[in-house]
């Protein structure tokens, strides 16, 4: 009798256990996909820099060395400060002095609460992308109503402000992921490029094919092409499978770097509701892009400062 029960609950716990393991997301997921080999990178490169930037450098930077740089930054940078003599710019703008950059990246960031995040998040950039030797200028859009958060109208005002000031290509950047291998350079590619491929919370499995969130870098013409993604997206979630429906719709080919160059360590912090929406539009219709997006973005702007460490642009959606 009691043999017989021991074997019950052995049998219970091993079904648990498969249970587990086969309905976990991440067993869906891939550890490889197709992305863009090293050495043709370069090639696909979209080489611009920013409207009005001008560098009194005599000799172009050069970007073999970045591409093929095999260190892996520590994340415990976060907790520390920047080095002396850093030389950002008021606004959080860089360009190095040493070379003529080929690349004006704009670094938009949506944001709310989380001030020690964002503190770790700038130090931790800065001294990730001077490394590049690239022009680039970190955007932190943070929405002061107290209505859900919405992720996608924000990174619309930060893109919109990137591109009134000039900057030809944007990444689109949560606060809470970090990039670990300098190698994924924060240029854009002539393809819309998913960046975050690889994160420490999907034990660095991609969890879909399709997914185009976390960190994205795309051209400020790609983003117009696309009229920016959806106002709509109140809450958690979505709003970047529809944003990926988007490039599908315009037919832009999303492409990646390979996964060891596309690791990211993500912040640990909780998983708010689902939004509302999120189902709703994630069948795409064409006519949809021309009346939901850049074009209709409309938001009350409260304040715009320019920091020793990025650009703050506060919100009222
Ligand atoms: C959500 C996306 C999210 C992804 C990864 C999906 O179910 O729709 O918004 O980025 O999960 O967490």
């Amino acid at each position: 009798m009691r043999h017989a029960y021991k074997k019950k609950v052995l049998y219970c716990g091993i079904i648990i256990i498969i249970l587990i393991i086969f309905l976990h997301p991440d067993m869906n997921g891939r550890s490889s996909y197709e992305y863009i080999e090293k050495d043709l990178i370069p090639d696909l490169l979209y080489e611009e820099t920013a409207a009005n930037f001008t560098s009194s450098a005599i000799l172009e930077c050069d970007y073999h060395d970045v591409l093929f740089d095999d260190t892996t930054l520590p994340f415990s940078l976060v907790d520390g400060d920047l080095i002396e003599g850093h030389r950002i710019r008021e606004g959080g703008e860089y360009s190095p002095s040493e070379c003529k950059p080929k690349y004006s990246t704009a670094i938009i960031v949506p944001y709310r609460d989380r001030a020690e995040e964002l503190r770790g998040f700038l130090v931790y950039m800065h001294m990730f992308l001077r490394r590049q030797s690239i022009h680039y200028r970190i955007f932190v859009v943070e929405q002061v109503d107290s209505r859900p958060f919405n992720r996608a109208k924000l990174l619309n005002i930060g893109a919109a402000a990137a591109i009134r000031g000039g900057y030809p290509c944007l990444v689109l950047h949560d606060v809470d992921l970090l990039p670990l291998r300098p190698a994924n350079l924060y240029a854009c590619t002539k393809c819309p490029r998913h960046m975050s491929a690889s994160i420490n919370k999907f034990r660095f499995v991609l969890p879909y094919l399709k997914l185009f969130g976390g960190a994205i870098a795309i051209t400020s013409n790609q983003y117009k092409t696309i009229n920016g993604m959806s106002n709509e997206y109140f809450g958690w979630g979505g709003e970047d499978d529809d944003f990926y429906a988007r490039i599908e719709v315009e037919e832009l080919k999303m492409c990646r770097f390979e996964p060891e160059t596309s690791k990211y360590h993500m912040v640990g912090h909780k998983m708010p509701g689902n939004g509302d929406k999120r189902k709703k539009f994630l069948k795409y219709e064409k006519n949809k892009i021309s009346n939901d997006g850049l074009s209709t973005l409309k938001f009350i702007e409260v304040a715009t400062v320019l920091h020793p460490l990025f650009t703050h642009i506060m919100v009222d959606l």
